[in-house]
């Protein structure tokens, strides 16, 4: 993000990198934001609070723990970042135009505060081409495989664009087609 804002100045344009507060006290992350400022003068930095889990949702998706989540689902974590990132854009909106939200990938969530906003979103997708091609062509594969990757055992997969290699050279969340992560992943690469 901090490349890319290099980019975005040399053509003129204000960056403010928004980043969600760790949700245990990290001072590696704190550490490394503060570092990043220093180094970037001429970028904002603005760190969200993360409000507490939401106790309305069903104990099916709602994360355990208070404080000291696991990241299992960093997708319900950075959703819960929705709130606060609507009322810091509401903020910045009130006084200046926003030409754009830059979202790492993670952040996909962040797409309906964009939408509510009007302000348009771009998903920074910061993979190797060939990550890239294999997760673009899962959502098709794993339809033709119909079972889980980890299930198939050791015959070659082919997708377009990179050598063929074995599913269990594919990450651990890819293995069980129920696993969440995997799951919202999928849902994400298919639209
Ligand atoms: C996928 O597999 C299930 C059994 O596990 C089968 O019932 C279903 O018909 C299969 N779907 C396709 C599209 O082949």
């Amino acid at each position: 993000m901090v490349e890319l804002s290099g980019l975005f100045l040399r053509h003129g344009l204000a960056v403010t990198i928004v980043v969600v507060e760790p949700p245990a006290a990290s001072t590696d992350a704190s550490t490394a934001v503060a570092r990043a400022a220093e180094a970037n003068p001429s970028v904002n930095f603005h760190v969200l609070p993360l409000p507490p889990p939401d106790t309305t949702v069903p104990p099916a998706t709602a994360e355990q723990g208070q404080g000291q989540e696991p990241p299992r689902d960093p997708f319900a974590l950075l959703r819960r970042a929705n709130a606060p990132l609507r009322d810091y854009l509401r903020s910045v909106l009130a006084s200046a135009s926003v030409r754009a939200l830059v979202l790492d990938m993670f952040c996909v969530d962040a797409l309906d505060v964009a939408a509510e906003l009007g302000v348009p979103a771009y998903i920074f997708y910061t993979s190797s081409a060939s990550s890239l091609a294999v997760s673009l062509h899962m959502p098709h594969k794993q339809a033709e495989v119909n079972a889980s990757f980890g299930d198939i055992g050791d015959a070659p997969l082919f997708f377009p664009g990179v050598p063929p290699f074995r599913s269990t050279e594919l990450p651990d969340n890819a293995l069980d087609r129920d696993n969440q992560v995997y799951r919202i992943f999928s849902a994400i690469l298919s639209g």
